[in-house]
């Protein structure tokens, strides 16, 4: 895993300028130049082979590598093994009223790679302890989930009673003295996508109080972290090169295969208009720059183009002068994005590898730690794109 980490490293540092440059930003990105037949290849390709490709990382890496060879290397370094099935689940059908359909299946996923659980549960970001509840009805162990937000804590130990369950929730804010001091070396901790500083919180409080193990599958590596660059856990990733900022932890969760359709392609159009309105606001200030906009809703596309326009300028406090032609930039906006889609594709063929970077950093931080770890895919990424499984046992009381 070392070797995988240092040559993630090296590429991941190397190609820095690509993966950091956003092409809805800059709609020429500077490294074009040097691989004309890869935007020649990209100019080929349907809406659906883009939607298809953006979904998939390993296909993505097999069908640009050979216009972008690094893509192949990439693609052997991402390659992690599927979970071996470590026991049969049953099906809950009581515990199966409650939950919604996707999120149960993850649940069944993670519950078959995790294998038989023997020790005392702690869920960490438990939410309404949908997997807590279901690994105590299959195992016959006590659970504890700490959730931060109340509703959810109501929730979760309403569930609980319903199905006669022991397991329950304690409201906690897992950054907490008090969600550490919860931890101790006879529990089995477990996490189902806890985000980035609350994964990192839990793993710190493991290894500190020595946990027997840990199953975690983590999450938006961006969210709830200390300060403005990503804090290494592992020696390996201290003295690396690769200095991470928010908006890099963010590419390594930049996919939306799991939208619905309409919610596709709604987004679609609301940055077809946003790229529309940035040739406005190009030529209306005379300035060739992207200017950043907010986040903005998608209900604004019921308003048409022109409304919109004036809208998002009067936000950024430009004044757009009579006549100018929107129909013109509309389409100007749509032509943006269909290069934009196209050249995010090589951006996107670093996305795992910054995943794979971030989730090894954990694995060999717990390994230095003193733990026995695997790092496995626990369901496929259709069912969800956090699908990354880290299983650690304490070195000594793995059998
Ligand atoms: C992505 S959800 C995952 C919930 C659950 N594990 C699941 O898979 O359904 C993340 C959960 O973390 C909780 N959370 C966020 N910040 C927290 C904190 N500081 N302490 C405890 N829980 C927190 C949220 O309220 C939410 O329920």
């Amino acid at each position: 895993m070392q070797t995988t980490f240092s040559k993630l490293s090296d590429i991941l540092i190397q190609h820095a300028d690509i993966w950091r440059e956003s092409p809805f930003s800059k709609p020429k990105p500077s490294w074009l130049e040097c691989y004309p037949k890869l935007q020649d290849w990209l100019l080929t390709l349907s809406d659906e082979d883009v939607d298809c490709l953006q979904g998939d990382d390993n296909l993505l890496c097999q069908q640009i590598a050979p216009y972008f060879p690094v893509a192949k290397e990439i693609l052997t370094l991402i390659q992690l093994p599927l979970c071996e099935q470590k026991t049969s689940v049953e099906r809950s059908y009581v515990w199966q009223r409650d939950v919604p359909g996707r999120k149960a299946e993850q649940i069944e996923a993670f519950a078959v790679a995790t294998g038989e659980v023997i020790s005392p549960l702690i869920e960490w970001c438990s939410g309404k302890l949908h997997l807590g509840r279901y690994l105590a009805e299959q195992f016959k162990v006590p659970v504890l989930g700490l959730e931060i937000n109340y509703r959810l804590v109501q929730q979760a130990n309403q569930l609980a009673h319903r199905m006669h369950s022991d397991a329950r929730v304690e409201q906690c804010d897992v950054l907490s003295v008090e969600a550490s001091q919860a931890l101790n070396e006879q529990q089995h901790a477990i996490a189902l996508h806890a985000c980035g500083g609350l994964h990192v919180s839990l793993l710190e409080g493991c290894v500190k109080k020595q946990v027997k193990r840990i199953t975690l599958a983590p999450c938006c590596y961006h969210r709830f972290n200390q300060g403005d660059v990503y804090q290494p856990l592992s020696s390996i990733a201290k003295r690396s090169n690769l200095i991470l900022n928010n908006d890099d932890l963010r590419s390594a969760v930049r996919q939306s295969n799991t939208a619905a359709e309409r919610e596709r392609v709604k987004r679609k159009k609301l940055q077809m208009w946003r790229l529309g309105f940035d040739q406005v606001q190009r030529d209306v200030r005379g300035v060739n720059e992207y200017l950043p906009v907010p986040s903005l809703s998608v209900r604004l596309l019921d308003m048409g183009f022109s409304q919109f326009c004036l809208h998002v300028a009067d936000i950024k406090k430009i004044s757009l002068p009579d006549g100018l032609d929107f129909g013109n930039y509309e389409a100007r906006g749509e032509k943006r994005f269909f290069e934009y889609a196209r050249y995010e594709l090589v951006r996107m063929t670093f996305r795992r590898a910054l995943e794979c970077w971030l989730v090894l950093d954990k694995v060999l931080f717990l390994q230095e730690s003193g733990y026995q770890c695997s790092l496995s895919q626990f369901c496929a990424v259709t069912l969800t794109p956090r699908n990354l499984l880290i299983d650690a046992f304490r070195f000594h009381d793995e059998i």
